[in-house]
């Protein structure tokens, strides 16, 4: 069973997606839901599957990321996704867990990135880009903003769209497909990280 831990800021509809997917339930176990507040709708999802939830911090009520470390240590925590968490995660973390942080980015990145690209930001400059195409990507998290390895993408069209809205829609419905394929590859050995691209087995 793949250990999980996933971070959340907002309403978790691929948490959902992952905690719903039959493929999975086998092979993952969701040890804990962590957000950068001490609320979100999201929490409600993970109080549904009983999943222990944690804000993390700096404030008061609020579990560090040193603690957070420590945590996940004792909880054998293989996998740690980010499905919507908007917080950049600390330098010393993503080095503690090199290659064991995902994220879902509701573009095809490496376009439309970056520090304040998140949510409907980013299928706004999609729109008004004029791309025909978008899609959804989960990479490897590093240092900086959505600039990690790409592990898997899909695309759809979008070229008959009248709305950064009617994008915003396709893209989740994709996001919440690619993301538990993703994690299923993960559990089942058929992800590798190679020296200059991620391989994933079909
Ligand atoms: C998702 O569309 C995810 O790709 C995006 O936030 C949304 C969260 O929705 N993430 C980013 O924009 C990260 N840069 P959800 O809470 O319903 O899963």
């Amino acid at each position: 069973m793949l250990a999980l831990a996933i971070f959340v800021s907002g309403r978790g509809s691929n948490l959902r997606a992952v905690l719903d997917s039959p493929k999975l339930k086998d092979l993952i176990k969701v040890k804990a839901v962590v957000g950068d507040k001490l609320y979100c709708p999201a929490f409600d999802i993970a109080k549904n599957f009983s999943i222990p939830i944690y804000s993390v911090g700096k404030k008061e009520g609020f579990i560090s990321f040193d603690d957070l470390t420590i945590l996940f240590k004792e909880l054998k925590i293989d996998v740690i996704v980010l499905a919507g968490f908007l917080k950049l995660i600390p330098e010393n973390f993503i080095k503690t867990f090199r290659n064991k942080i995902i994220n879902i980015h509701p573009a095809l990145l490496p376009s439309f990135g970056g520090a304040g690209m998140y949510g409907m930001n980013v299928h706004r400059a999609v729109f008004e880009s004029s791309a025909q195409v978008s899609g959804a990507s989960v990479h490897f998290v590093d240092e900086t903003y959505d600039t990690g390895k790409i592990i898997a993408q899909r695309c759809v069209d979008i070229s008959d769209v009248k709305s950064p809205e009617e994008i915003a829609e396709k893209v989740l419905r994709i996001e919440h497909q690619l993301l538990p394929d993703v994690i299923e590859k993960i559990a089942l050995g058929k992800v590798f990280v190679e020296e200059f691209r991620v391989r994933v087995e079909t």
